[in-house]
């Protein structure tokens, strides 16, 4: 204890070079779905191994589903040794592998190697996560953001992984951006990156900002400042307040915003969702997550979504599949009551033809999971890569907010697609716009259909045997006129 006050009292933040911030690289990496289907090993079937231990402690989804799937890494130096780790708005903590870690599951990735600067702990480290574990140590060390340098920073120190398989996307360890409430380390140990890196900056330049791309190299993540490739004012993005609830049940803990309804090609519209677990929330929450490759949902809401968006299929392990052409922008309406707009998404997001499209099959970038604690639904990378999106933290006259920025143009985009996917052949979705609401669906079975086609029968029989019985009778007349001249 008395080597935390220790570092409480000697915590110093250092400003290495510009004071406007940095932007840096993010390298986007896959993983093939392969790399999962190991006997006996249960996997998570909708973001990365390393993620869904997070996913399961901050969202507590996992299944024993295999998938493929990409994350986003950045560059940091622990102790002036340079680790790729995954930057995860979804999480809070720091933590990366070290040199004392060598079984199997964290060969092939750098490894952090004890400093004259680290400074150890006497409290342990234990993430438990569905697929495997990391655990180790807790300690202090120096940590370069950019330009940026924090000693004495708290951070876990991975000593023993097990099914992470840490060399098949290359990290060593991640970096959670989420807010201190979500952190695994005791806040008694010391404060979180996030939090110390926003005391660097003044009120103005208090935010970081996410650009997730399609390719490998372009991608950025930025501290205080805007990537100028997209966007040099803060002004472009409309900011809503990161949603806490009111009284009571105000909790601060994830990148949360209110989600008003989905939109497909912009005529239908679902804004019956299934009731918000989030106590008081009128509307669903939804949690930004750059650690989770899908948009997930609960399973009533994501069932009605593609049933509303048609030429889909639900497997037996409950993934839902659409068929590779299938053409549709769909939109995110976010925000709070005043800043609500909406967001459309490229369709190669809801179509994801990442794996290997088995007979014009892609898997849908909107999955379905029950298991979502922090909120009702997760917006990750699929959603994220079609906006800019800036996380503020709080100033004296403001609490933190989150700035969205549009950058999938619904018409381009869809016509791109439609070159490269092909002729879609399924019936277009109708063009009014309409509720989707959970009761109100009536499907067609097999024997109503056949009742329908029989009653039709016997109608249209009825109707012909009219029309003959006319034609004999009108044939007979004349005939009995032509015999009268
Ligand atoms: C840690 O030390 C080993 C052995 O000296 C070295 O090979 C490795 O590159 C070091 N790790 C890092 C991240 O520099
Ligand atoms: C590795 O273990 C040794 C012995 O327990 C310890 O002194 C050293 O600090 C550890 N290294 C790291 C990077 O945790
Ligand atoms: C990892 O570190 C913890 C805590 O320092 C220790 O109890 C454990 O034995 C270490 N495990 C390995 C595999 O070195
Ligand atoms: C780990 O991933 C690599 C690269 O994707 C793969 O070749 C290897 O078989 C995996 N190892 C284990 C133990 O899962
Ligand atoms: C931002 O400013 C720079 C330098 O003036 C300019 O090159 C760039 O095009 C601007 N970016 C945008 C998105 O307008
Ligand atoms: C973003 O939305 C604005 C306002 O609706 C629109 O003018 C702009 O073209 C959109 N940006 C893109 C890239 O589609
Ligand atoms: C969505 O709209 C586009 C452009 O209007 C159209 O070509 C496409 O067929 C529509 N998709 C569906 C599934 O109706």
């Amino acid at each position: 204890m008395a080597s935390f006050l220790c570092h409480l009292v000697f915590l110093s933040l250092a400003l290495l070079a510009s004071a406007n911030g940095f932007t840096v690289p993010l390298k986007r990496v896959h993983r093939s779905p392969a790399d999962f289907s190991h006997p006996g090993t249960p996997t998570c079937r909708w973001a990365t191994a390393t993620i869904c231990a997070f996913l399961y402690i901050s969202v507590g989804t996992c299944s024993d589903h295999t998938y493929g799937f990409s994350a986003y890494i950045a560059h940091i130096s622990v102790g002036g040794q340079k680790l790729g780790v995954i930057l995860d708005t979804g999480s809070s903590d720091l933590w990366v592998v070290s040199s004392n870690c060598t079984g199997i599951d964290c060969s092939g990735v750098a490894k952090y190697n004890a400093t004259s600067s680290l400074s150890l702990s006497s409290y342990n480290f234990k993430l438990a996560y569905l697929i495997g574990t990391v655990s180790g140590s807790i300690g202090f060390e120096t940590i370069t953001l950019g330009s940026y340098q924090i000693t004495a920073q708290v951070f876990a120190i991975a000593n023993e992984t097990r099914g992470l398989n840490l060399s098949s996307a290359g990290n060593s360890g991640i970096m959670g951006l989420s807010f201190p409430l979500s952190a695994a380390i005791p806040a008694t140990a010391g404060k979180t990156i996030l939090e110390n890196m926003f005391a660097y900056f003044d009120e103005a330049h208090r935010f970081f900002a996410f650009r997730l791309g399609r390719s490998s190299d372009d991608s950025t993540f930025s501290f205080g400042q805007l990537d100028s490739m997209l966007s040099n004012s803060t002004n472009d993005f409309t900011r809503t307040a990161v949603y806490t609830g009111t009284g009571r049940h105000s909790t601060l803990d994830y990148w949360k915003l209110p989600l008003h309804a989905i939109t497909l090609n912009s005529s239908t519209s679902i804004s019956s969702f299934t009731p918000s677990r989030v106590s008081g929330s009128a509307t669903p929450i939804a949690v930004l997550d750059t650690g989770t490759t899908f948009i997930l949902g609960p399973t009533k809401d994501v069932d009605a979504f593609w049933a509303a968006v048609g030429a889909s299929r639900k497997l037996g392990s409950g993934q839902w599949e659409v068929q590779c052409t299938r053409a549709v922008a769909v939109g995110f309406v976010l925000g709070d009551e005043h800043t609500k707009r909406e967001y459309v998404i490229d369709p190669e997001d809801v179509s994801l033809a990442d794996g290997s499209p088995e007979e014009g099959w892609c898997t849908g970038g909107i999955q379905a999971s029950d298991g979502v604690n922090s909120g009702d639904w997760i917006l990750g990378d699929a959603f994220l890569r079609n906006v800019y999106v800036t996380h503020h933290g709080a100033t004296a006259h403001q609490p933190p907010q989150i700035g969205l920025l549009n950058l999938t143009d619904p018409h381009s985009t869809l016509a791109r697609f439609q070159s490269e996917r092909g002729h879609d052949s399924s019936d277009p979705i109708s063009g009014h716009p309409q509720v989707y609401s959970h009761q109100g669906h009536t499907h067609l079975n097999a024997p109503a259909i056949c009742g329908i086609v029989l009653v039709s029968a016997f109608i249209v029989g009825a109707l012909l045997s009219l029309v003959a019985q006319w034609y004999m009778q009108h044939r007979y007349n004349v005939r009995k006129d032509s015999t009268m001249s």
